[in-house]
């Protein structure tokens, strides 16, 4: 079966965007599986750099139908400016279809999250402020609008009027914000719903048509691993499933249906937001990540934390993933440091940990116990073969591939298309192993 996923392996912004339109070349359709605009994947082509955030990232190549899935959770306001700009810029947007039963972002959803992290003080997560724990919330309360309500009117007046009725005492009891008055989000909703009318259809169907057709489909999820809402660091997550198995519920495939997992793995560590980060840097080899990889969040523009790579979680990731085959990224923003190391072990109340231990609370109690490898002042970025890497890069990647227990494939040395080196000197593709 044709199916692939691509899911990030730490804490989001892993580069998950390049690789899926690296991928993307040889697939007919690219499906979002979970999140919604929090995410910010960023693709390169030539000197022309689009950020996108919740339409998929295959979406550049003319041939792709790009999907929306039933996961993920849709701003209809952000989603119309997106495909607005994408089109602006000449992308053909006409083939994108959005699952009827993909949650919405309502304002109510917006003021919640601001109104929540400001209210919990020391205590906040973080978040991107765009809504998405409160709509995933509602979604798992069974009070949540789907992108299917907004073209039935009668429908919508009735879940609106319910759900308003509640959020509106929250809003102004718990966090003594206005109210929102309903005439003018009911209208406000029902024109999204009037123009985002010809998208919205049952995705699944198109999907599983696809497979049928044998056609290579591939299942893209945002954020990252540790970021996962059941297998990340809980609370400071996101409140979604962007592990691999998220692909299935959200993306509208079975289990059996996928034939690879790709992990896109960042040569080293970055987190955005807050909670536990064992190997974060506060010297100036964290000033350097921060600097030369540019580690600014795409759709926040928050500084990113950047700490050396961690192995705890990589293993941890590789099993809750069942990766097969691991793209790293960033690997040239390593060069110029005179040794590189990573995280094999944890010290927690004097006693030596070797395995993940997933409570936030341990992790923030972790202190790094860590190898050290040489480093290298070579600039990667014109490399496009492994034996055109210096010994000391090749030595780091071999040690990252041997813990992680699977294959890196392929290797990335900049952020545009091209920058990309084959391990086998086989295409992207190639390494997906689907039935063609
Ligand atoms: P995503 O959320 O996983 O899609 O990742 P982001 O797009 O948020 O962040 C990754 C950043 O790194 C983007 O600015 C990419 O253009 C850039 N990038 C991706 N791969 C590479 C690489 O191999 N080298 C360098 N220098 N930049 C890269
Ligand atoms: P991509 O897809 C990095 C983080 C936020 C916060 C936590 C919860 O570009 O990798 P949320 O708004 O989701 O409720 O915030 O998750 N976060 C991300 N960090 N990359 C992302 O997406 C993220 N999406 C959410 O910073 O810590
Ligand atoms: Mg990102």
């Amino acid at each position: 079966m044709p199916a692939n996923v691509i899911c990030g392996l730490q804490w989001g912004d892993e580069g998950k965007g390049k690789v899926t339109d690296l991928l993307s070349a040889d697939v007919s359709l690219v499906v979002r599986y979970q999140g919604g605009d929090n995410a910010g994947h960023t693709v390169v082509i030539g000197d022309e750099t689009f950020k996108l955030h919740l339409v998929p990232s295959g979406a550049l190549h003319p041939h792709i139908q790009p999907i929306i899935g039933p996961g993920v959770v849709v701003n209809p306001g952000t989603l119309l400016e997106e495909i607005a700009k994408l089109e602006a810029r000449g992308v053909v947007m006409d083939k994108l279809r959005v699952s009827a039963a993909a949650h919405v972002i309502m304002p109510y959803h917006v003021a919640l999250d601001g109104a929540r992290e400001a209210a919990a003080g020391a205590g906040m997560i973080g978040t991107t402020k765009r809504g998405i724990g409160p709509a995933y919330g509602d979604r798992a309360w069974r009070v949540g609008i789907r992108m299917g309500d907004l073209l039935d009117a009668d429908l919508l007046r009735d879940r609106l009027k319910a759900a308003l009725a509640e959020k509106n005492v929250l809003l102004e009891r718990a966090y003594g914000l206005p109210a929102f008055e309903f005439e003018p989000l009911f209208s406000d909703a029902l024109s999204w719903g009037q123009r985002l009318a010809p998208l919205i259809t049952d995705t699944t169907r198109i999907v599983q048509d696809a497979l049928r057709r044998d056609e290579l489909v591939l299942l893209e999820g945002a954020q990252g691993t540790l970021l996962d809402l059941d297998h990340g660091t809980y609370p400071y997550v996101t409140s979604s499933n962007p592990v691999a198995g998220g692909a299935c519920t959200g993306g509208g495939v079975g289990p059996l249906q996928i034939s690879q997992v790709i992990g896109v793995l960042k040569a080293y560590s970055t987190r955005v937001g807050a909670g536990p980060l064992p190997t974060e840097l506060f010297d100036e080899v964290g000033a350097h990540l921060v600097e030369a990889g540019h580690e600014f969040g795409t759709t926040t523009g928050r500084r990113r934390r950047c700490g050396w790579l961690d192995f705890l979680p990589l293993r941890h990731a590789v099993e809750v993933n069942s990766v097969s085959n691991i793209v790293l990224n960033k690997l040239d923003i390593l060069s110029g440091l005179p040794e590189v190391k990573v995280c094999v072990g944890y010290r927690v109340d004097g006693k030596l940990i070797e395995e993940w231990p997933s409570s936030a609370a341990v992790l923030e109690r972790a202190e790094p116990v860590y190898d050290t490898y040489e480093g290298w002042m070579q600039d990667l970025r014109p490399c496009r073969s492994i034996d055109e890497l210096p010994t000391a890069a090749r030595r780091y990647v071999a040690a990252i591939e041997s813990r992680a227990g699977v294959p890196i494939t392929h290797i990335s040395v900049g952020p545009e298309r091209t920058q990309t080196i084959a391990v086998n000197g086989e295409p992207l593709i190639a390494a997906t192993g689907g039935e063609r």
